[in-house]
């Protein structure tokens, strides 16, 4: 008998490390060969209308996966911090979300996609609905003009609700929040307008001061990656378990990122990639494979719609290798 179950075991046990290993080799293998492929694509180029962000390496590239089942995979420049800009959109869509609810998120800031540049005025005046998308530069700003409080508690609250889905407290990077809240007439601009059209909730120079810093935080590619992964896992962090948001909300957000995540190329990225994404221009991507992972990239240089070309090329062939395209 006890010869039996050992038997058993000696079959079993490394069948089922080595299925483990190879599975951790494979995605450590696909993100070394996705970085070794576009390292020395030198193609676009920093954003410089925010002066901060010219000055950031060109150079740095790196890439973070993290698992339903809460592994973390990383490979290149992980640890450098740089601004989450435009990808803070999706986070704070997804406080406006829980906080208020998706009827008045829809209702009061729209979701549809604009099909035009992030920080374009012409969508706000050519829409007769007004409907400005979240993901947006006018609609990021309805929507932090949505969020309850005042300037301390509502910055209260939006920092630690990103510092959960972290995992870690997430500085703001000083530098890059002076430079744009030198540069920001554009933004000002866009607000003044919401307000003109009653799309606006509360005082512009406030929102538009704490939109700003929420673009101004500090992340990595891990930290990025580590903060998408509840969006692959209905809403869950697979690494703290915390239920951070409703699943129903989840299918909302990611339908807006689909749809609106790459602005002007979203449906260009839909078609090709098939993924859930949100770029920024600091120059990460993050994009969702329901059920199976988040990825985020970094590398600065952009291409004209203000996407991270290196981590466009990197998602798509990641996605590529393991399977993920929604569609
Ligand atoms: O408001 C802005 O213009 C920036 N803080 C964010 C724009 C952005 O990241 C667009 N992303 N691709």
């Amino acid at each position: 008998m006890f010869s039996r179950w050992l038997l058993i075991i000696t079959l079993l046990v490394p069948v089922s490390a080595c299925a483990q290993t190879s599975k951790d080799v494979d995605i450590n293998a696909i993100l070394a060969s996705a970085h070794s492929l576009y390292k020395m694509d030198k193609t676009g180029a920093n954003a410089d209308y925010i002066p901060a962000l010219a000055e950031v390496d060109s150079e740095l590239f790196g890439i973070a996966l993290v698992t339903t089942d809460g592994k973390v995979y990383s490979y290149g420049d992980v640890e450098q911090r740089f601004s989450i800009q435009s990808i803070s959109k999706v986070f704070t869509l997804a406080l406006a979300l829980e906080q208020q609810g998706a009827d008045t998120v829809a209702e009061k800031v729209g979701v549809n996609a604009s099909g035009m540049p992030f920080n374009s005025i012409i969508a706000i005046e050519l829409n007769q609905a007004r409907s400005i998308n979240p993901l947006v530069n006018a609609g990021a700003m309805a929507t932090m003009s949505l969020l309850d409080g005042n300037e301390t508690t509502k910055w209260q609250r939006v920092a630690s609700w990103y510092n959960e889905f972290a995992n870690a407290k997430l500085p703001v990077l000083d530098a890059v929040y002076q430079s744009e809240t030198e540069t920001n007439d554009r933004n000002l601009a866009i607000a003044q307008l919401l307000k003109a059209h009653q799309r606006f909730y509360g005082d512009v120079a406030m929102n538009l001061d704490l939109y700003t810093r929420q673009c101004s935080i500090g992340v990595t590619a891990k930290d990025l990656a580590i903060m998408t992964a509840p969006l692959a896992n209905n809403g869950k962090h697979p690494i703290t378990n915390k239920q951070l948001m409703s699943e129903d909300n989840v299918e909302h957000l990611l339908a807006v990122m689909s749809t609106a995540g790459l602005y002007e190329t979203s449906g260009d990225w839909a078609y090709k990639v098939g993924l859930p994404a949100k770029s920024g221009v600091g120059g990460g991507i993050i994009a969702v494979a329901p059920g199976q992972f988040s990825i985020a990239v970094f590398s600065p240089r952009l291409d004209s719609a203000g996407n991270s070309v290196r981590a466009q090329k990197a998602i798509d062939y990641i996605a590529e290798k393991l399977g993920a395209n929604v569609f």
